[in-house]
């Protein structure tokens, strides 16, 4: 009987929900050029460069009808290796003084040394509180954010849109909607996260972003309710990618009026033009059942895992061959520069860009305390967050922003 006990006692712990549990993984580069089969498919070439990481269906047209990409492809730059999604984003710039361009590298992020090209950190993040999410549906594509936005009023229809300038690589406070306007002495991360509401049955709309919302109230993390129009509550997908500014950072080789220099292959020196891309390529139901099983980081027994290496054998030649990385004239595809150039007038003086909403402490849990502790990289605070507060040992709670703060 007491062993039977034991093992019962056991199993509740092994099967009470992990709510903080969420997938982080890397997903190596596969290819950066001026595609973008979303906004622009069938074009040779689309406007600007993207990074593009994930499976080798990738394609110049990636019609949405066809919607067995997962099983077509034969290969993933990502660690789950039933994950044939395409993630993708802008790549950054540096401006010299002599007006020449200069492709900003970016780097590995913690624990993914290795990936080629620096790649990106994939989170799916299932419900917190709780809920249960759906994954999404074969065919399924979405958009966050929008190149054309120069301002803050614009940007901020999009939440969680931002950068976080490191000071050591594991930095992740002071998130601003805008660019950086100081040197970072590790670099800058770009956070992109998309929203978690679905309405069920659109896959792809022409804008691409009008079959998702944000909750209507609260947050995903704090288990806010999705709108009537868009009812499903889906994993949140969220990206984070680290330019490797350390080779630009010295001032002298920044404007002489002191604005930052950094330019994203859009043209933008602002960064509220900040925008990613995914389409969904997950093999079968495998990133329901990782959701359902609350798997945590880049170990999941649902999932067949790969190494970074295995990944960084997959991987596509440039489609449209250009030279990317510079220095170059103009920015590839002449994109013009659109907006201003911010930060002029701050050499080596603190301007620290627009917060998103300064919160230091995590929200406090009444009712929560009681020996719940959150996983590495798992919530542990936010506006509205009723779960876990205290952080597994070997990670500390620290508030990203006003909706989230993570073991890290
Ligand atoms: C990409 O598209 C081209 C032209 O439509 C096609 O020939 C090629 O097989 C496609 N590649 C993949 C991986 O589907
Ligand atoms: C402009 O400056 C960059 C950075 O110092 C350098 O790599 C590049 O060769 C220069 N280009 C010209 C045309 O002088």
């Amino acid at each position: 009987m007491h062993s039977r006990s034991l093992l019962a006692a056991a199993l509740a712990l092994a099967g009470a929900p992990s709510v903080d549990a969420v997938l982080r993984f890397s997903c190596s580069e596969l290819v950066t050029e001026r595609l973008d089969p979303l906004v622009f498919p069938g074009a040779i070439q689309s406007p600007h460069v993207h990074q593009i990481v994930g499976g080798n269906m990738f394609n110049v047209t990636m019609d949405h009808q066809r919607n067995n990409i997962a099983e077509e492809a034969t290969c993933t730059t990502c660690q789950f290796a039933e994950d044939f999604s395409n993630y993708w984003t802008a790549i950054l710039y540096f401006r010299a003084r002599n007006g020449s361009y200069i492709r900003v590298p970016q780097r590995n992020n913690i624990d993914f040394d290795g990936a080629r090209g620096g790649g990106m950190t994939v989170y799916y993040a299932p419900g917190y509180q709780n809920q249960k999410v759906t994954a999404f549906a074969p065919g399924f594509r979405m958009i966050v954010g929008n190149p054309m936005y120069r301002t803050s009023a614009e940007a901020s229809k999009f939440r969680q849109l931002t950068f976080t300038c490191l000071q050591t690589l594991s930095t992740r406070t002071g998130e601003t909607t805008d660019m950086p306007k100081n040197p970072c002495p590790e670099g800058i991360m770009s956070n992109v996260r998309f929203p978690t509401c679905w309405d069920g049955k659109t896959l792809d709309p022409p804008d691409h972003s009008s079959h998702v919302a944000y909750p209507a109230s609260g947050t995903f993390e704090s288990g806010g309710a999705c709108p009537a129009s868009h009812p499903v509550r889906i994993p949140q997908l969220f990206y984070e990618v680290i330019w490797d500014t350390r080779r630009f950072n010295d001032r002298s080789l920044w404007p002489e009026d002191g604005s930052q220099p950094f330019v994203w292959s859009y043209g933008d020196y602002t960064g509220y033009g900040t925008h990613g891309d995914y389409v969904f390529g997950w093999k079968g139901d495998s990133l329901q059942k990782a959701m359902d099983a609350n798997c945590q980081g880049a170990a999941c027994s649902q999932l067949r895992s790969q190494s970074i290496s295995v990944g960084n054998n997959c991987r596509q030649a440039q489609k449209v061959a250009e030279a990317i990385d510079g220095p170059l004239a103009r920015l590839p595809g002449d994109v013009e520069i659109v907006g201003p150039q911010p930060g002029a007038g701050n050499g080596g003086g603190s301007n620290p860009g627009t917060p998103v909403t300064p919160s230091p402490t995590p929200v406090p849990s009444p009712g929560n305390g009681g020996g719940c502790v959150a996983q590495k990289w798992g919530q542990c605070g936010g506006q509205g967050w009723s779960g876990c507060t205290t952080c597994a040992s070997g990670s500390t709670c620290r508030a990203q922003n006003q909706w989230y703060s993570q073991c890290l």
